[in-house]
């Protein structure tokens, strides 16, 4: 096949032996045992007015730092997209548990006599809890392509539905955590974050200081999935001001009921679905509507949305559509990044719809997908042509062949008849969805970022080339993925290369740890820098072509000092995107699935159970196999799981309904169904090695797969998620539709 000496070979993790034996140290370990304890005192109400804030007398106040919105030294905003979340409420409060008074003290006991010794009084307003009926628009896309209206006049048939979905939380392993320490005119902060360079922008604005004077380090992340590329900036301003007022290293970290009640969450949805088809089921025309629940501030909603939006057809030919997206506040907390950022909320309702139609024309699922397949040559609504690269058709046939889907249809059909006879309570359903994930940022997003890496060797060691960087391993592997594409550039054993944890101080900004881009964009930026620094080695120590590029590197040593590479990514002429009209190039490289789930439902306990799932993938260059397998089966789990069985609501008072893991339950490895996933790859020009992102495709299709393998097992159409055994309850009460 290739002549790669790594692409494509199965590496192991090279922060798997520290993680297996426990040696990793993440910010728990990491955090000095001198620092102080910081700590929030928050609102108890979502809405309403700060009449006053009173601190008791009889605490003694020098044991302890308290910083309010009258103290803040520059703005009060956390910076990100918009200026919208205040670092503290000042007068008015915008959602339940919104930090209103920090404090930091010598322990914990200490912090929470602080903590008790405020009263914040508030004279309460209604709050907006309800999305769907809020009226506060955070934001807004429209795309319209072709004649829509003509399509439904010209109709043979006309099929509506409305699909919801909800709160998803993170469930990270590691919960929020961030130190500070101020050292002369600096602030040092660490923690566990996906994004260095936002939180040192936030932490820069909040104190207004120059950038130089704030240093961002990254500790070992275990895990973000989205949760962790907004709320540190909030958590690196907090403890930074703190630290700044106590005049010494500040912890602030969150346990388990902290992070859940206080922290983003995936955005709740309601999408409309209007489609016009022929009497064959070919689609003519999709008028879409999709409402996203932005919570209280603006976070990464816009992006998020922006994102539903253009992944609303999936992987169909729409030749008519008239799609709008619309995000509102709400006095909840912000809700933000989340794996798959809008799409799986986009991709949930349309498949969903898919399904609804073809129960409507009494047509097989699959049929109906196959006959409005997006294909090279089609566009998406934005007017995106895709002359390649579409690759929805392999991947379905692919899986429909692996996972026998046919004959298990008429197999599982069989089975649920006799079950019925026998009076048992055993139902068995097969479901399938398409996905697609565009890598990388939206639109320009990437041209403008001017990602930048830099290589370089470390001539006091035994020689390693060191990756230079801002991308973060939170788990997902870029920790050892942008090293497999240095050493394999440089023609290097891979255990001569380093990518330390990011250090605003030291690296360049490669942007964002998000939007899937690592790999390919980084990725291809690592690749670009590497070549960077050979034309430098060729170009001074000539013999040093063709494998010597060690003893390379020590000729070129003594005569220009030590070796690096730089590069930055440059837009790639032809490819355009505008944000007014909302046409272009939205994504330089697309990475679908197809996916068959098997479930079994027990009508006694109404348990849903997931027992297996067939998914084929198209990523471009799969990079490293088994850890590309690992994003696609933990993906779908994830997906499952909200789905399934994740279920977090609101109070009255516009409070999460659990901050406990023993109250919002996710899937373990023994709710797993078995994955059998294969891999194929047409290779993408723009990413590493031919790479497209894949972090976020398998969040995005698991959940409709797994709603259709209930229908097929029940009859039991879900137009929302999650199906507790509840609602799946309600569904066969209401309709009585067990086949
Ligand atoms: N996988 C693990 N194990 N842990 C994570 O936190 N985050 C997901 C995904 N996979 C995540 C993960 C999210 S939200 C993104 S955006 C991508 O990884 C980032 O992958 P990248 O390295 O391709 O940018
Ligand atoms: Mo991922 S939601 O883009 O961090």
């Amino acid at each position: 096949m290739s002549d790669y000496k790594l692409i494509g070979k199965s590496v192991p993790r090279l922060d798997g032996y520290t993680k297996a034996v426990g040696d990793r140290m993440f910010f728990a370990d990491l955090a000095p045992r001198c620092a102080w304890i910081g700590g929030a005192v928050r609102s108890s109400i979502a809405a309403g007015k700060i009449k006053k804030i009173l601190k008791d007398p009889k605490f003694d106040w020098s044991k302890a730092v308290c910083i309010t919105a009258a103290d803040l030294p520059a703005v009060n905003y956390v910076a990100m997209i918009r200026p919208d979340y205040p670092i503290l409420a000042d007068k008015e409060i915008i959602f339940a548990t919104q930090g209103i008074v920090l404090l930091a003290a010598c322990d914990k006991k200490t912090l929470d006599e602080a903590k008790r010794a405020i009263t914040v009084e508030t004279e309460e307003a209604e709050p907006i809890l309800d999305f769907e009926n809020s009226t506060k628009n955070l934001d807004q896309y429209k795309i319209v392509r072709g004649d829509i209206n003509a399509a439904f006049n010209k109709a043979d048939l006309i099929v509506e539905g409305t699909y919801r979905t909800g709160y998803q939380e993170h469930a990270y392993l590691e919960n929020h955590g961030m130190w500070a320490m101020p050292e002369g005119d600096n602030i040092i902060l660490e923690g566990s974050m996906q994004c260095p360079y936002y939180v040192h922008n936030a932490v820069v604005q909040a104190l207004n200081c120059p950038p130089e004077k704030v240093i961002v380090r990254q500790n070992a992340t275990g895990g973000g999935f989205g949760g962790k590329e907004d709320y540190p900036s909030v958590l690196g301003v907090w403890t930074a001001l703190l630290a700044k007022k106590a005049g010494k290293p500040v912890k602030f970290s969150y346990d388990r009921e902290e992070d859940m009640l206080c922290t983003t969450k995936r955005h709740p949805s309601k999408t409309y679905h209007k489609t016009a088809l022929k009497r064959d089921g070919t689609i003519t025309g999709m008028e879409i509507d999709i409402i996203l629940d932005g919570g209280a501030a603006t976070t990464m909603s816009k992006v998020v949305l922006s994102r539903s939006i253009l992944h609303a057809t999936g992987c169909y030919n729409i030749e008519n559509a008239k799609i709008n997206a619309r995000a509102v506040f709400t006095n909840t907390p912000p809700n933000g990044a989340f794996r798959g950022f809008g799409v799986p909320q986009s991709i949930f309702a349309l498949e969903r719809h898919i399904d609804q139609i073809a129960k409507v024309l009494n047509a097989d699922p699959l049929e109906l997908r196959i006959k409005n397949l997006m294909r090279n040559g089609h566009s998406f609504p934005y007017g995106q042509k895709m002359t390649s690269g579409v690759s929805a058709g392999l991947v379905l046939e692919d899986v429909i062949k692996r996972s026998d889907y046919r004959n298990k249809r008429v197999e599982f059909f069989e089975f649920n008849e006799k079950a019925k006879q026998k009076n048992s309570p055993k139902r068995r359903g097969i479901g399938l969805s398409l996905a697609l994930h565009g890598g990388g940022f939206t639109g320009s997003g990437e041209d403008n970022m001017h990602t930048k890496v830099r290589v370089e060797t470390d001539l006091s060691s035994s020689y390693i080339v060191t990756i230079l960087a801002s991308s973060t391993d939170m788990g997902q592997g870029a920790g050892t993925v942008l090293p497999m594409i240095a050493a394999e550039e440089l023609g290097i054993p891979i255990s001569q290369v380093e990518y330390p944890n990011p250090d605003t101080s030291k690296v360049p900004n490669s942007g964002p740890t998000v939007a899937s881009r690592t790999t390919m964009y980084v990725g291809y930026v690592v690749r670009e820098a590497c070549k960077n620094m050979l034309a430098r080695l060729y170009e001074a120590v000539p013999e040093a072509k063709g494998g010597a590029f060690f003893s390379g590197v020590e000729k070129y040593a003594k005569k220009h000092g030590k070796l690096f590479g730089e590069a930055v990514y440059t837009p790639v002429p032809g490819y355009t995107w505008d944000d007014e009209t909302y046409q272009g190039t939205a994504y330089k490289g697309y990475s679908w699935l197809a996916q068959v789930v098997e479930a079994e439902v027990d009508l006694d306990t109404y348990e849903i159970t997931p027992t297996k799932s067939t998914i084929s993938v198209e990523l471009g260059k799969a990079i490293n196999p088994v850890l590309a397998t690992g994003q696609i089966e933990g993906g779908s789990l994830q997906a499952y799981g909200w789905a399934g069985i994740e279920e977090m609501g609101l109070t009255s008072e516009g409070k999460y309904t659990t901050g406990k893991l023993s109250g919002y339950t996710i899937p373990t490895t023994l709710d797993s169904p078995r994955f059998d996933v294969a891999l194929f790859e047409d290779p993408c020009e723009f990413g590493a090695f031919g790479a497209k992102g894949i972090g976020e495709l398998p969040m995005d299709g698991g959940a409709p797969a797994f709603a259709a393998a209930v229908e097929n097992a029940t009859g039991a159409f879900a137009e929302r998620i999650p199906i507790t055994g509840e609602y799946l309850f309600s569904l066969l009460e209401e309709g009585k539709a067990e086949r």
